[in-house]
């Protein structure tokens, strides 16, 4: 029996990346996955592969009339207990090159979009006994970086939003945490023009110095999807490589 057997999720932006990586972890784990996302192609390719446990449906996470369609495809796989609230866009500009629209872009995807998948599942899982709703935010969201007016600004409304989550749909037996990846080799990353050697570089004076992995978030999300994390709600869990807890510091005593 795998830990998350009987239950069904819907993954945002379950087509490529760490989204992908959820998916094929919680169908590993049981799991029937709803892969939720704008790119139809890898989508079904990803559905095709994975056999009867997965389907893919066309969700742009800013509409929620598709939010219910997505509702709809779980609702018919099985039990929906679980949504990954993965899809988001990463834009880099200074304060005053934002514009008004690339700011309402970046927000409308990962924070509205957020919203309304946390809203749109709701019913379902207080009918079905609870769940788990994880939003993926990013150290972004734990602290801030030049260029990252809105993403910054986006993930850290992700990270309060899921508190408020927590609070209200606790007594439904619904735990809502935040995960906070650090730098992950994925497309967003520049997977495509960088070797994982040369994203390594960027992170060598971390606790672990190296990139990480999009499976190695799909591990800390799987957990919180499991009742393994059945005390855990309203939290941020990291997988960071201890980027938070400060850089080693070249000229003073190391190991
Ligand atoms: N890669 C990193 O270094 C990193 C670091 C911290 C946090 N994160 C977060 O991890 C999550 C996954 O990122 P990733 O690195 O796998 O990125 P990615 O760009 O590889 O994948 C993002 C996915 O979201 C989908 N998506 C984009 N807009 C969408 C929309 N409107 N509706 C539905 N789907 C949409 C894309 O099609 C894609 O499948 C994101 O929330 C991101 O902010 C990433």
């Amino acid at each position: 029996m795998g830990r998350l057997t009987g239950k069904t999720a819907i993954v945002t932006g379950g087509a490529k990346g760490m989204g992908e990586q959820t998916v094929r972890a919680f169908v590993e784990q049981g799991a029937k996955v709803v892969i939720a996302d704008i790119l139809q192609q890898p989508g079904e390719a990803l559905a095709d592969e994975l056999g009867e446990q997965a389907v893919f449906v066309n969700l742009d996470v800013r509409d929620a009339a598709q939010w219910q369609q997505a509702v709809q495809a779980a609702n018919d796989l099985g039990s929906l207990q679980v949504l990954v609230n993965n899809a988001a866009i990463m834009e880099a500009q200074t304060i005053m090159d934002t514009t008004e629209e690339l700011f309402m872009r970046v927000v409308s995807i990962n924070q509205l979009g957020t919203f309304l998948g946390m809203q749109a599942v709701f019913p379902s899982m207080k009918a079905n006994g609870g769940g788990s709703i994880i939003n993926i935010s990013s150290i972004d969201g734990l602290q801030a970086k030049n260029g990252l007016v809105a993403y910054a600004g986006s993930k850290w409304a992700v990270r309060g939003m899921t508190k408020v989550a927590a609070l209200e749909m606790g007594k439904y037996g619904i735990r809502v945490n935040s995960v906070h990846p650090g730098g992950i080799y994925t497309d967003m990353h520049g997977k495509d023009f960088m070797t994982v050697e040369q994203a390594n570089e960027s992170y060598k004076d971390l606790a672990i110095p190296r990139v990480g992995l999009p499976q190695e978030v799909a591990q800390v999300t799987l957990f919180l999807a499991t009742d393994e994390a059945s005390y855990c709600s309203g939290s941020e869990f990291k997988a960071e490589g201890g980027w938070s807890a400060g850089l080693r510091m070249a000229g003073l005593p190391d190991l």
